[in-house]
């Protein structure tokens, strides 16, 4: 039986960088360039820009998940939810629910639409499953877009609250 774990939300600050950098990779889900990216949009959110907000979840201490969110260009209450990592130890109790849910909370009265964009891969089945318990529907599949068999899959969750102009 799986555990939930005692999770404490916080801001993420420029010292968790090695932490949230080596949790990514640790997944073993995204590719070196990938990881890059990931750790860019981290350095942008933690900067304080706009573009990106970001949020992190700790058990006993120590950072074991972290995402990033931002609004999507050119949309009126659209956002993206671009980055959810939780430490493979920590997988499956909670983490990641947590954090979307406090996504989703922070976005109250702001957004409209939250889509998140995941791979139709195999080996993606479960964090398909994951947006889907958490509902997300997944709106469209884009054949080979990452790459020759790796497909795309939007998921899209609209949010009742009204969003301020
Ligand atoms: C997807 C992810 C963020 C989910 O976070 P989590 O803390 O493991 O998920 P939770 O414990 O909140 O929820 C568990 C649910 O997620 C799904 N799930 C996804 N990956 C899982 C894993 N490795 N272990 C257990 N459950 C997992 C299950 O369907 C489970 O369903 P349930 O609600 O019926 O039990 C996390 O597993 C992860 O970081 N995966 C690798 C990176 C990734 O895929 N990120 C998203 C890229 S778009």
């Amino acid at each position: 039986m799986t555990v939930a774990a005692v999770v404490l939300l916080r801001s993420l600050t420029p010292a968790d960088r090695g932490a949230v950098e080596a949790m990514t990779r640790s997944t073993g889900f995204f590719h070196e360039d990938e990881v890059a990216i990931a750790v860019e949009v981290f350095d942008a959110a933690v900067a304080g820009t706009s573009d990106y907000e970001a949020l992190g979840a700790e058990v006993n201490g120590a950072l074991a998940g972290w995402m990033s969110w931002g609004p999507t260009p050119c949309t009126l209450g659209t956002w993206d939810c671009y980055w959810i990592v939780v430490d493979p130890a920590h997988q499956g109790e909670g983490i990641g629910s947590t954090l979307l849910g406090a996504m989703e909370q922070r976005l109250a009265g702001r957004a409209r639409l939250i889509v998140a964009e995941t791979a139709g891969r195999d080996d993606y089945g479960p964090t398909r499953a994951f947006y889907e318990r958490r509902g997300y529907h997944a709106q469209s599949r884009i054949p080979d877009f990452y790459a020759p068999g790796d497909d795309q899959v939007v998921y899209v969750k609209y949010l009742t609250a009204a969003v301020r102009p």
